[in-house]
């Protein structure tokens, strides 16, 4: 019998097996299809203080092995999250999720999480500062240390829960930024975000999605994310939840060995929803088959010797 369960921050979770925020919207849709509490968690989608439309259509453009989105924070708002979204998961999920929080300011990061610290169902406040979708928004907190590390420091100081950031890719170096929110007292990290992408329509020549550029994301990131992660966990002593182009068991175990301590899975949830439940029935196999007897002793593996 192998022992799939994780802890992130004192909290444990079955397995490490998550799916990814803006990929699996408040979760009640896929409990329609299979029972999502067999997942460790799942993160959200990105939640601000207001409702969002999202960007102008088309905001989808699909590519080999992946696909580019610009949905642009589309959500109804951290108050409608709490009265309309979080009670209607209440019901189908009795673990603690993961909420992914966006912002255009410090004042909204913490103004959201002031909020959703006081759901007892978040387990984690993950604070998505790198959003490539929205202008002035997320990203320039994403790809700056000091901003980075601002608004770690200001959502520390109204929660209690484990506040982890997700990182941007599209940095020169990722290990600066890393480095600067776990100084700043972050709990743990997430990464990565989607990569900066663009696709063009050869009949009209022109920019396939309306915001020109969006964030590229699939089976194709997943050597990009590991890369990054393995360099992360040898700058920081927090965890980190690595997300990038995972879609198979397999992909759960050599992100670990990069250095995660759990992981999120996001495209693939969109070519087949029930690709996480299918990863979690596969896991114990996996690790039968390369003789791994528990996931927590495989973390950073790929450092050791
Ligand atoms: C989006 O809503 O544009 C995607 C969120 C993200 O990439 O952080």
């Amino acid at each position: 019998m192998v022992d799939t369960k994780v802890t992130l921050s004192g909290i444990e979770f079955s397995n490490p097996v998550m799916a990814a925020s803006g990929t699996f919207g408040y979760g009640y849709e896929y409990a329609e299809l299979f029972d999502i509490n067999k997942m460790g968690s799942f993160s959200f989608k990105g939640t601000t203080l207001e409702a969002r439309f999202g960007n102008p259509t088309p905001r989808i453009a699909e590519c080999p092995e992946g696909m580019i989105n610009s949905v642009g924070l589309q959500n109804p708002g951290v108050e409608a999250v709490i009265n309309e979204e979080l009670p209607k998961l209440k019901k189908c999920f009795s673990k603690p999720v993961i909420a992914n929080i966006g912002g255009f300011s410090i004042d909204e990061y913490v103004a959201v999480a002031e909020k959703l610290d006081k759901e007892e169902q978040v387990g984690i406040l993950e604070i998505n500062i790198s959003c490539p979708n929205v202008h002035g928004g997320g990203l320039a907190f994403g790809t700056d240390k000091n901003m980075a590390a601002e608004v770690t420091k200001n959502v520390k100081a109204v929660t209690t829960k484990p506040v982890y950031i997700k990182l941007s890719p599209n940095v020169t170096d990722i290990v600066e930024i890393a480095r600067a929110v776990e100084d700043a007292g972050a709990d743990g990290i997430s990464m990565i975000n989607t990569l900066l992408g663009m696709r063009i329509n050869l009949k009209t020549k022109k920019p396939v999605i309306a915001n020109k550029m969006g964030g590229f994301s699939g089976n194709a990131i997943l050597p990009v994310a590991l890369r990054m992660v393995y360099q992360v966990y040898e700058a920081v002593n927090i965890p980190i939840i690595g997300i990038g182009g995972i879609s198979r068991a397999e992909d759960v175990i050599e992100m670990m060995l990069a250095g995660a301590s759990a992981v999120q899975i996001g495209a693939a949830n969109l070519i087949n929803p029930f690709v996480c439940s299918e990863i979690v029935d596969n896991l114990p196999k996996v690790m039968q088959k390369y003789d791994i007897q528990s996931l927590k002793d495989i973390i950073g593996g790929a450092h050791n010797g």
